[in-house]
């Protein structure tokens, strides 16, 4: 029997005694992962076909900046979030300037898996493997036989925590290095408040002096108020260097 899933997720509990028994059970797979609260939505505007280094914000500028300010920071940066790769582009055309061997990691599970679009509205078939078959190739291209190394970690940010807690191996020089220190970190990957924060509460640790934190989407997503309480009540670790109504960026002044 075919199940319509429109119908499925736009109704709301009282009324779900109205489906069938079928799509009574899928309601309820529904939302005992997602919490009976939330809007669940499908997109379609992620289907059209992927194109690399186009992005789906604003305030890249920012990104920009960001990134070359955190040329003088030690340790890896990041992306969580690659979607198309804009993100990653714009950081390592910056970390190419620098005059020491730099390291960007992506995070990203992509698999059409439920995406946290915001506090109150998750998101299903949003990010296809699809999109990571056209961006990931195109960023190793772009640091081959440059300063700049890439990784990428099909996974999603809660399974990097727990996997590379202890750092990430990297091979290089004939030697095996554990790194364990971030210089730049481009949140961008789920938008609630609690995974953003977890986030934060990763990457503030191992971050070195003058790294940059950049987050996406800071208005009407998620509680961005809970993450800048959180790195500025850190006893002046960090100081905050701008905030728009779409990024804001923060510069560790500071280390324990
Ligand atoms: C808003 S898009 C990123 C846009 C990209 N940073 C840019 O500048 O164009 C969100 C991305 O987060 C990824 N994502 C979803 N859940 C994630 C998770 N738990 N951890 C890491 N990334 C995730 C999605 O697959 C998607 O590619």
């Amino acid at each position: 029997m075919e199940v319509d899933l429109n119908k499925i997720f736009n109704v709301s509990e009282r009324y779900i005694e109205n489906l069938s028994p079928l799509e009574q059970a899928v309601w309820w797979t529904q939302h005992r992962i997602f919490g009976s609260e939330l809007t669940i939505s499908h997109w379609t505007d992620e289907k059209v076909a992927p194109e690399f280094g186009r992005g789906d914000g604003s305030g890249y500028e920012i990104l920009q900046q960001a990134a070359e300010y955190s040329l003088g920071a030690r340790g890896v940066s990041v992306e969580i979030g690659v979607r198309e790769g804009c993100g990653s582009k714009i950081m390592i055309e910056q970390f190419k300037k620098s005059e020491f061997p730099k390291l960007h990691i992506g995070i990203d599970p992509y698999g059409s898996i439920p995406y946290l679009y915001k506090d109150t509205e998750h998101v299903l078939n949003a990010y296809p493997n699809e999109m990571r078959d056209v961006a990931i190739p195109e960023l190793y291209k772009l640091c081959a036989g440059s300063n700049v190394d890439f990784m990428f970690f099909q996974m999603t940010d809660e399974q990097f925590f727990k996997r590379f807690a202890d750092g990430i191996p990297i091979y290089m020089n004939n030697t095996e290095y554990i790194i364990n220190e971030y210089g730049c970190v481009y949140f961008d990957g789920p938008h609630t408040t609690k995974t953003t924060l977890n986030e934060t509460k990763f990457f503030a640790p191992r971050a070195s002096l003058n790294a940059m934190f950049i987050y996406d989407d800071v208005e009407e997503y998620y509680d961005h108020d809970v993450i800048e309480s959180y790195l500025l009540d850190e006893d002046g670790t960090w100081a905050q260097i701008i905030r728009t109504n779409v990024k804001a960026v923060y510069h560790k002044i500071k280390v324990k």
